[in-house]
């Protein structure tokens, strides 16, 4: 399906829940925060609803992300859901690997073909200091199980604060070499202050190639990152809550005050 500005909209991205088992600073708001009710966060089923909606419009590629995906109980199952739907053809997931080693062939059995894990440095401290309290030895087990298990490729998500030429970015680049993996990097960026960048080795950020819709771990679909606009499934069903995100889905990102990065997806 095309949008006003004939932007191909192939591509979206599932917030599959909003907890996290890090609470990485530059994700989570300092001050005391709400978690959504469970009763608010869709079923699979209508998660998988969707995706067929979805597809039928046009929808190819599928990313699960939250929060961190893999702490919504059974998300393989889902995984394994979305994947027998007609007309997906590259179903992805971006995690933080905690959990990856127990994970990584569960998921590809199920249909996982690849992933993206987040890793913003390679120094062990300073990522517990990051992510209040986690240990980097899991996620770099993660990452191994990972590749093991064929998810292919697997690519590395390194959040910078200016420059990919930081020390942290630059042994995350060099682990990523020695081990052949593609290294993105993701400058920090703040919804509220409409403060946002491309990615470096992505896609995201540049609002001309602009493919994405995204679906709240509580159904809304967002049109846009920077932006408040949201039709939910709920109230309007998911063919209507799509059609009316793409069809005012903006010319370009501005602010979004309603969420951040953990209800929203990275
Ligand atoms: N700026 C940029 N990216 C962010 N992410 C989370 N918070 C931010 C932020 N403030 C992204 C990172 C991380 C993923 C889970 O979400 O890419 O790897
Ligand atoms: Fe969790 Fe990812 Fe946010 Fe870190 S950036 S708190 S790992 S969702």
């Amino acid at each position: 399906m095309l949008d006003r500005y004939n932007r191909k909209i192939n591509y979206l991205r599932i917030s599959v829940t909003d907890r996290c088992n890090l609470r990485c600073s530059y994700c989570m708001p300092c001050e005391d925060f709400v978690m959504l009710d469970h009763s608010e966060i869709l079923r699979f089923d209508e998660i998988v609803e969707v995706v067929r909606r979805g597809a039928d419009m046009g929808i190819t590629k599928v990313r699960l992300t939250g929060g961190e995906p893999l702490v919504r109980s059974d998300v393989t199952e889902l995984v394994a859901m979305i994947a027998a739907v007609g007309g997906i053809s590259d179903l992805a997931m971006t995690s933080n690997g905690v959990l990856m080693e127990k994970f990584a062939l569960p998921l590809a059995q199920a249909g996982l073909m690849r992933i993206n894990i987040s890793l913003d440095t390679l120094d062990p401290a300073k990522f517990r200091r990051l992510t209040a309290g986690g240990d980097i030895n899991r996620v770099l087990r993660g990452i191994e199980a990972a590749r093991k298990a064929g998810l292919e490729p697997v690519k590395l998500n390194c959040v910078i604060k200016s420059s990919s030429l930081e020390p942290d970015a630059v042994a995350v680049k060099n682990f990523g070499r020695e081990n052949g993996m593609e290294v993105r990097f993701i400058h920090q960026m703040d919804l509220g202050g409409g403060e946002f960048s491309i990615v470096e080795g992505g896609e995201g950020g540049d609002c001309e190639r602009c493919n994405r819709l995204r679906l709240t771990a509580d159904g809304n679909v967002k049109p846009c990152l920077f932006s408040d606009l949201a039709w939910n499934v709920r109230q309007l069903g998911a063919e209507r809550a799509l059609k009316s995100a793409v069809n005012c889905k903006p010319r370009c990102g501005t602010t979004c005050n309603h969420n951040q990065f953990y209800n929203i997806g990275g």
